[in-house]
């Protein structure tokens, strides 16, 4: 007779013989995943939930390292003390680094990878991500969001490495196997591995402008949560790669997505989900939704669950009302509106993937030290991402590298680290803090890797004390953070604001550089002649050395645009 329990028993033994033992509430619970705001140790202690996330912003009070991790294990302490004691797994989105830690190494956003173009770059970047992240006890990560853009009018463009399917690809399994292979030949099992989620199912990248129903905070979204309209070669040559990729890579978790494939919504489609995804492509692991996106399905609650788990779903971040979605499947299950076998089906996949990750046999001393949260080697790591992501977009006159001074600076994110980290920064949209999280800022770079004796000024909005001229004018432009469709902008112009900091710093540098902090490409044909050069940095994290040490030629220009750059 197996036993669950017992760690040298297969795991599909384990699996049997643990599904015999729960009650279906039990297993409803276990496909149940709510917000942390919404639901208390207690409660995941009383009904054995199966997970919690912390969306964008799900913080403790105050913001640690330390909190983080007494927030986890707390959460996961409860489900260890429930009936039958299955461990809970924690989500959360660690898309730039474990971004939502107050003190975390904050990497370039996933945009930069795709400019720097090499997986080994992207796999050590995921490796130091997961460690973070696993330090905090959160063993589970809704990343690599493995999406092919197709319009960088797309609030999301800078979560994706580019618009081309072979090099998505590659990037995002060197990013994968970064996340779940901790080196230490465990695989996922391995207390120092992240299980990875490829995101989001299938083609959110190639949804149209316009198509969005989706509305939030009295804003519109008009792609994001969109509609694709593509024939099924297209899907599969275009959009489907990267998770066949990332399921023969070892996936065992994908997020379908908001969006829909000609009108119909990738959480309703149980043959992409079911035949094509689980059936055609293998994988042997579970659907997590989104965020309340079963929801979408249909205007009525019953229905929109059950075609949903039907489909093939097999846990719903719910996020808020969990009380509700648990009553909703109950009564399904008992109509027979849902079938017992897909939830024994769902169940099953959700247990393997946690008796995979030996989550039963895990102890609070085998994850990484809470030290390795900001580190030294990972700070210098992401410095070296976002130099290596840096794109020369136009030099003219030998402006760049720069040779020595004085050297006029402009622009507000040239020192705030809350617009160079830009969205999933602490808070879901970010924030325009300059000191939102521990890092270096752009102008302390400058300060740090100029020549000795290079007088460098700075002033946010080019009002520079006198009217002597400097060698040297270097802008930094950027765009305000946003995240999601809320960042779906139609007018992808530089603003008239950074256009006149161009004027007012051109009148008074020999030569003018402009780097843009942004995470897409703006509109800059028409100014490209009033400066010497452009640079693109994206959205470069929380160490702005990076930036300097490519402006003054440390380290050299490499990046290749990621995506095509309109106008
Ligand atoms: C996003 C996902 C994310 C989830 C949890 C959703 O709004 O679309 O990418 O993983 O929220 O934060
Ligand atoms: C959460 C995000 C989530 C978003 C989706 C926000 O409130 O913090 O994680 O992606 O809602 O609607």
């Amino acid at each position: 007779m197996s036993d669950y329990r017992d760690p040298t028993q297969p795991t599909a033994a384990r699996v049997a013989d643990l599904l015999g033992r729960l009650t279906l509430a039990e297993k409803i619970a276990q496909m149940t995943q709510p917000e942390k705001y919404s639901v208390t140790p207690d409660e995941v202690a009383a009904l054995g939930m199966g997970s919690v996330l912390s969306g964008g912003g799900g913080n403790p009070k105050p913001n640690t390292p330390a909190t983080w991790a007494a927030m986890v294990s707390e959460y996961d302490e409860a489900a260890r003390r429930s009936r039958l004691g299955i461990p809970l797994l924690y989500g959360v989105d660690a898309v730039h680094g474990h971004n939502n830690v107050h003190g975390a190494t904050i990497f370039p956003h996933t945009i930069s990878l795709g400019a720097a173009g090499d997986p080994e770059l992207a796999r050590r970047v995921a490796r130091a991500t997961a460690l973070e992240t696993a330090a905090t006890g959160v063993r589970w990560d809704f990343a690599p969001m493995v999406s092919v853009v197709q319009d960088p009018r797309w609030g999301r463009t800078y979560e994706a490495f580019g618009d081309d399917t072979a090099a998505v690809t590659a990037l995002s399994r060197a990013y994968l196997l970064g996340l779940q292979d901790a080196g230490d030949g465990r695989g996922l099992a391995s207390p120092h591995a992240v299980l990875g989620t490829p995101k989001h199912y299938l083609g959110d990248g190639a949804t149209l402008w316009g198509t969005s129903k989706m509305e939030m905070l009295g804003l519109r979204f008009h792609i994001d949560q969109g509609d694709m309209r593509v024939d099924e070669a297209t899907l599969r040559a275009k959009y489907l790669p990267p998770y066949a990729a990332a399921v023969e890579a070892g996936a065992l978790c994908v997020m379908p997505s908001f969006s829909s494939w000609n009108g119909v919504k990738m959480h309703a489609h149980r043959y992409l989900l079911t035949d094509v995804l689980k059936g055609e492509m293998g994988l042997r692991g579970f659907l997590v939704s989104d965020w309340q996106a079963m929801d979408q399905i249909d205007p009525d609650y019953a229905t929109a669950i059950a075609t949903s788990i039907n489909a093939g779903l097999d846990m719903n971040m719910v996020p808020y009302d969990w009380r509700r979605f648990i009553a909703t499947l109950m009564a399904a299950i008992e109509s027979g509106a849902v079938p017992l076998s897909r939830i024994d089906d769902a169940v099953g996949r959700i247990l393997t993937v946690k008796f995979e990750m030996g989550l039963f046999e895990q102890r609070p001393g085998d994850l990484p030290p809470l030290s390795i949260l900001g580190a030294a080697e990972h700070r210098a790591l992401a410095r070296e991402a976002a130099a290596r992501g840096m794109v020369l977009l136009h030099n003219d006159g030998g402006a760049l590298p720069i040779g020595g001074g004085p050297i006029f600076v402009a622009g507000e994110a040239a020192d705030n680290i809350g617009l160079q980290c830009g969205g999933w920064t602490i808070k879901w949209q970010g924030e325009v803090t300059r000191d939102l999280t521990v890092g270096t800022t752009i102008l302390d770079g400058l300060r740090e890797v100029a020549p000795p004796d290079t007088a460098i000024t700075y002033s946010p909005t080019a009002d520079f004390p006198g009217d002597a001229r400097a060698a040297v004018g270097l802008l930094f432009v950027h765009e305000l953070p946003y995240a999601e469709g809320l960042g779906d902008r139609e007018d992808l112009n530089l603003p008239a604001e950074q256009v006149a900091l161009i004027d007012k710093l051109r009148a008074r540098c020999e030569r003018l550089v402009v780097v843009l902090i942004t995470g897409r490409p703006l509109l800059i044909a028409e100014h490209l002649g009033r400066a010497e050069a452009w640079v693109a940095a994206w959205l470069p994290g929380s160490e702005g050395g990076a930036v300097a040490d490519v402006l003054f030629g440390r380290v050299p220009f490499t990046g290749r645009l990621p995506l095509a750059w309109p106008g």
